[in-house]
């Protein structure tokens, strides 16, 4: 079976497991587990932030980012695709009595211009002040579309001007930083808080990293432990991350090569493409999904429909060239015969 759903469902290899092994661990709740001091350390670095928190989720680390950042009866502004609106059990309505305003754009991306447009600051007390803004990158709904370093900068212009803090959803970050070749730390510098996720592309079996100042991280270190994401020996865990950041990162743009060509090669046989591909996440075009992806599956490939009409197929590490020319044969086979 060739499992193409999510870049999620990765599986450690034996380096990893290796370094998983022999990782030196304590109780990292009493901030004594010299592993998860020495992957947050790095994160902290190669994001040029002051503090990286490791999280068990990016559910967790967005999530963790906006209740640090606001209070109860604020608002954030999100595109209209965005992961935490969609996909997070509307997490930020239950925990942090947060409205969300939601902003259009090609791919899953917002502009500096319709942010500016949306941004409520007033005393006036019938109104909700919007106080953070998220920028997710790269996309999920959008096709795995990266925003340019130009574009965040153009976007935190505003959103700083306005008063607003800036969360970039990086759950995908490193996909962005390869396709682009712009460093983490020079996205990030635009942004309040930054997320990313260890446990997709990157190969880890658990984990995502929330990035920040001393201040909203200490906020939301209190909160990880409130909503029972303090962990114990979790060195296990941050060895795996600093063994993705240390050895897998460059793999990304093999995911990013083979999106590409299955695209490629299936948009010359007729099928149809509803949104760029240019990392890992390849959106396709078909009359009844639910349908396609039984039948898919009978014939070898799992995919996750995301619409009536849509099919979501994700590239990742333990997709080899082979599973490729294998994908592109039975989706021909399947839904152009
Ligand atoms: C853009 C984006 N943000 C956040 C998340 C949440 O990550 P997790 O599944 O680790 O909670 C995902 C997961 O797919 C995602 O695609």
């Amino acid at each position: 079976m060739i499992d193409l759903r999510s870049d999620t469902v990765t599986r450690p290899g034996a380096g990893m497991r290796e370094a998983m092994a022999a990782a030196e661990v304590g109780d990292d709740v009493m901030g004594e587990d010299p592993t998860v001091n020495r992957l947050q350390d790095r994160a902290a670095a190669l994001l040029g932030k002051e503090r990286a928190l490791f999280v068990p989720s990016g559910t967790m680390a967005n999530l963790l980012a906006f209740v640090a950042q606001t209070r109860p009866g604020e608002s954030i502004l999100l595109h209209q695709d965005a992961h935490p609106f969609h996909y997070e059990g509307g997490n930020v309505a239950v925990v942090g009595g947060l409205l969300t305003r939601l902003l259009p754009g090609a791919q899953g991306r917002i502009s500096a211009e319709t942010l500016a447009g949306s941004v409520i600051r007033s005393n006036d007390h019938h109104l909700s002040n919007t106080t953070v803004v998220a920028l997710e990158n790269t996309t999920n709904r959008g096709g795995g579309a990266f925003y340019t370093e130009a574009a965040f900068a153009a976007i935190a212009g505003v959103a700083h001007e306005q008063g607003l803090r800036v969360h970039c959803d990086g759950a995908r970050l490193f996909n962005a930083v390869t396709a682009t070749g712009t460093p983490p730390d020079q996205y990030a510098r635009h942004c309040d808080t930054v997320s990313f996720c260890l446990s997709k592309g990157l190969g880890a079996p658990v984990g995502s990293i929330l990035a920040g100042d001393e201040a909203t991280l200490e906020e939301a270190h209190r909160y990880r432990k409130m909503l029972g994401g303090g962990m114990r020996q979790a060195g296990i865990l941050a060895a795996a991350g600093l063994y993705a950041l240390e050895h897998q990162v460059p793999d990304l743009a093999e995911d990013h090569r083979r999106a590409a060509w299955f695209r490629q090669t299936l948009a010359t046989q007729g099928l149809t493409f509803p949104l760029p591909s240019p990392t890992n996440i390849v959106y396709v075009e078909v009359a009844e999904a639910p349908k396609a992806v039984v039948a898919l599956a009978q014939a070898g490939v799992k995919v996750f429909a995301t619409g009536p009409k849509r099919l979501r197929v994700v590239f990742h590490r333990d997709i080899s060239d082979a599973d490729t020319e294998a994908a592109v044969e039975i989706f021909s086979r399947t839904l152009l015969s």
